[in-house]
């Protein structure tokens, strides 16, 4: 057991198991094999497919290659009629335009609504902590979400509203040309792999997106964590 090990843990408020008695705290942590990563079912074939945007009337812009454009683009959004309603602003999305990891999750909640930036909440600073774990400071990754507009009393998304939203989530993904993307929660990970298996088939594999198959790696939400603090562990 590693002084890393520890670290890991701690940032992510994971309580460590020490033996009664036993004066060898760091030795006492029990090993627990790290989620294998294995070849994606998806990547002998095709890559996986964009999800196909359900009937809707809002026709997307086609792709730009401006992020200024894009982020404009967003703000003006009218697609969504009850999200553009309710929406205090969109979420556009934070960080390095020319990070290697893209985070992704489902939608924009209250705090993030208020302050135009994803992540923001107490999901964000567990996020945060999460990645940090992994050597990945916040302003070193880009985080965006699937939905740019918070969906009212953080509802789930409507398929409508998904197949509205993705195409700016795609273009970011053309722009940004991330290394890795990582998904956290049920919602961005079937949405990216058009698909409802749970989120529990989905975790602990390689999966590969789009043209460029990148690789995308599926976790819990961290909402879904501070809920379930014993599965934080497994993330
Ligand atoms: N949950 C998300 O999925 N995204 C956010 O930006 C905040 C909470």
């Amino acid at each position: 057991m590693g002084p890393s090990r520890n670290a890991y843990l701690d940032a992510l408020g994971i309580d460590r198991w020490v033996p009664r008695n036993s004066p060898a705290e760091v030795a006492a942590v029990p090993e627990v094999a790290p989620p294998s990563v294995s070849a994606s079912p998806t990547r002998a074939g095709a890559p996986v497919p964009v999800p196909t945007p359900s009937p809707s009337t809002w026709t997307p812009l086609p792709p730009t290659g401006d992020w200024g454009v894009l982020r404009e683009r967003v703000a003006g959004c009218t697609a969504c009629a009850e999200l553009c309603r309710t929406r205090t602003q969109t979420v556009f999305g934070v960080g390095n335009t020319r990070a290697e990891w893209l985070v992704i999750g489902e939608a924009p909640g209250a705090e993030e609504d208020r302050q135009g930036e994803p992540f923001v909440g107490r999901a964000g600073q567990l996020l945060n902590a999460m990645l940090l774990a992994i050597g990945l400071p916040r302003e070193t990754v880009f985080i965006a979400n699937v939905l740019k507009c918070r969906p009212p009393a953080n509802r789930d998304p409507k398929p409508a509203e998904v197949s509205n939203c993705l195409p700016y989530l795609s273009n970011q993904i053309a722009l940004l040309k991330p290394k890795i993307m990582l998904a956290v929660g049920r919602i961005a990970a079937q949405n990216l792999l058009a698909t409802d298996a749970p989120l529990a088939r989905l975790r602990g594999k390689l999966h590969h997106f789009g043209e460029a198959n990148t690789p995308l790696v599926i976790t819990y939400h961290p909402a879904y964590l501070l809920r379930t603090p014993s599965d934080k562990r497994k993330a």
